[in-house]
């Protein structure tokens, strides 16, 4: 059977993610950094769809979070076929005025927990010459982000460090591609502190689509036509308008 590792899979995209899994009758690998909350996903699952479930508690925003989990399922025995890098969050407001420890937790888990989960996977799945890796960036991968800087920058670096991979493992019959949603309705904003903005997709349609996306081995997955046209505004005008919207959600925190 292949299992499919979901980082951040209690909640959100991860989750609806799973559900696209289970689905198509893969078993899965639930990773968060709440049992509570993994225990009620995976009872949500189970209650739907007939696959094995194992799920693993670990903060992954701490520094050997990826490693202890990598040996954790080579104990069990179990090979990962499909890694989803999903878990993430934002950090709003002033970069002087965001705490030193946040910044740092995110930075970890937005670019390294991911960097070092595709290190430690990847040379199985080219041993056996197919898997599926789908790193979760953003449409904020294409422009930057005042108010939201690092946050903006952390995606644009797993922007490009994932389809620069997808060059190194595509010859291997690795397929390694980018998800980027537009503004998404989950917990994500509240997180930040603010509201979902009107017009966000549902997290079942960005997880439909990029599932789709993934088994076709597309490069980089853009849910919703209007973020798709997005990508072709000059970023400098983007930036602006951004700047203007972060900056009225960040005072309402
Ligand atoms: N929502 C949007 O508008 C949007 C747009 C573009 C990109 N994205 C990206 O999409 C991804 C998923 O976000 P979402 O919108 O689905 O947010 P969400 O609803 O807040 O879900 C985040 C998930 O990450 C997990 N998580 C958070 N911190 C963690 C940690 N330290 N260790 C392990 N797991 C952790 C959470 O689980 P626990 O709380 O159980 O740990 C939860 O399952 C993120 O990478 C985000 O940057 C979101």
């Amino acid at each position: 059977m292949e299992y499919a590792l979901i980082t951040g899979a209690t909640g959100g995209i991860g989750y609806a993610l799973a559900e696209c899994f289970a689905k198509d009758g893969k078993a899965l690998v639930l990773v968060s950094s709440n049992m509570e909350h993994l225990k009620k996903a995976e009872e949500k699952l189970l209650a739907n769809y007939n696959v094995p479930i194992e799920v693993y508690e670990k903060n992954l925003a701490g520094e050997r979070a990826a490693e202890e989990l990598f040996l954790q399922l080579k104990e069990r025995k179990i090979r990962i076929t499909y890694l989803v890098n999903n878990a993430g969050f934002g950090l709003l407001g002033k970069t002087e005025e965001i705490a030193m420890d946040k910044e740092e937790a995110m930075l970890i888990l937005n670019m390294m927990t991911p960097v070092k989960l595709v290190k430690l996977f990847l040379p199985e799945m080219k041993r056996a010459g197919c898997g599926y890796i789908l790193n979760v960036a953003s449409v904020g991968a294409f422009q930057p982000g005042p108010y939201n800087s690092s946050y903006y920058a952390t995606k644009a670096f797993l922007y490009h460090y994932s389809r620069g991979v997808r060059y190194e493992a595509k010859k291997a019959g690795v397929s390694i591609s980018t998800l980027c949603p537009g503004t998404t309705g989950t917990d994500f904003f509240k997180k930040a502190g603010t509201k979902t903005p009107k017009g966000a997709m549902t997290p079942e349609q960005v997880a439909v689509y990029a599932y789709r996306k993934m088994k076709k081995k597309k490069d980089v997955i853009i849910p919703g036509f209007w973020n798709r046209m997005a990508r072709f505004v000059p970023s400098g005008i983007k930036l602006r308008v951004i700047a203007v919207i972060k900056e009225r959600q960040a005072k309402c925190k």
